[in-house]
């Protein structure tokens, strides 16, 4: 990198999010590390300070406009304008179709959809000014349909369709948008749903990981090193891809 440029994380306090802020302040990135509340970032931005790295904790929630607008705003005076955008903030509320409440449906477009939007929509101000810019978007194996997710599944491929609407739309200046469709990571969301299904974790990673071409879970660290190619330079000319990192062929 010529100069040092910005990018912001979403969901970056833990799991995926934090070893994405993480690597991309490795690559040189002052990193804006969002996650709902400021104080749960304090272990990401450690872990970046203390390794050189620039970085500042941003409370916000995805799904407002007001916080992103705030989000946004605090991270360029601060850090300078983000023109590199993770959204990677999640959630899941997992439920068979009939027990499915309308709650539990509109949690989860508000912070996959809604928050993706919202975010990609106030930093493509700084990426088309800038005339350079990077989108990456967490889409999930479950965009391709999966049982007890029919919130999660539909918002996740709707992030599909995001993506490359981002990359028609924004690619004549210099901006690209793809997405990564992970598929088991090792994370807290994936702890949660062993609980949730009355597993012991360690069962079910192993349950998992026999599933699995490779024979092994996922770790975020899987799907950081791919951010950090995707928003590299060398990565300009691929834009509106889905990228599944799931140990196999998943679509
Ligand atoms: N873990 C997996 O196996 C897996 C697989 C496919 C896709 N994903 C996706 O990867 C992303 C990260 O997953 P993870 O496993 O690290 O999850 P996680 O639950 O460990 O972390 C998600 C983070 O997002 C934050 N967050 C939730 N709602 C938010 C909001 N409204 N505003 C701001 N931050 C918010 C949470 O506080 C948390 O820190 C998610 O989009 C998830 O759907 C995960």
């Amino acid at each position: 990198m010529t100069q040092s440029r910005t990018a912001i994380v979403t969901g970056a306090a833990r799991g995926i999010g934090a070893a994405i802020a993480v690597r991309l302040a490795q690559d040189g990135f002052a990193v804006g590390v969002v996650d709902l509340d400021e104080s749960s970032c304090t272990e990401t931005i450690a872990a970046i300070t203390s390794a050189g790295g620039r970085a500042i904790a941003v409370g916000a929630d995805v799904s407002s406009s007001a916080d992103v607008e705030a989000a946004v705003r605090r991270v360029t005076e601060e850090l300078g304008a983000p023109t590199v955008l993770v959204n990677n903030a999640g959630i899941t509320r997992d439920n068979l179709l009939f027990k499915m409440s309308d709650e539990d449906w509109d949690a989860v477009m508000g912070v996959h959809l809604r928050g993706s939007f919202l975010m990609s929509r106030a930093v493509q101000a700084h990426q088309t000014e800038a005339g350079w810019g990077r989108v990456v978007n967490l889409s999930s194996v479950s965009a391709l349909g999966n049982r007890g997710q029919a919130n999660y599944s539909t918002a996740k491929a709707g992030l599909q369709g995001f993506t490359k609407t981002l990359a028609v739309e924004l690619g004549k200046f210099g901006v690209t948008a793809n997405a990564i469709a992970p598929g088991f990571i090792e994370s807290e969301m994936t702890a949660a749903t062993a609980e949730r299904v009355g597993v012991p974790y360690e069962d079910f990673k192993k349950g998992a990981a026999e599933q699995i071409p490779v024979r092994r879970v996922g770790q975020p660290s899987d799907i950081a090193a791919t951010v950090s190619f995707l928003v590299s330079e060398e990565a300009g000319f691929i834009s509106g891809q889905v990228i599944y990192i799931a140990g196999g062929p998943r679509d």
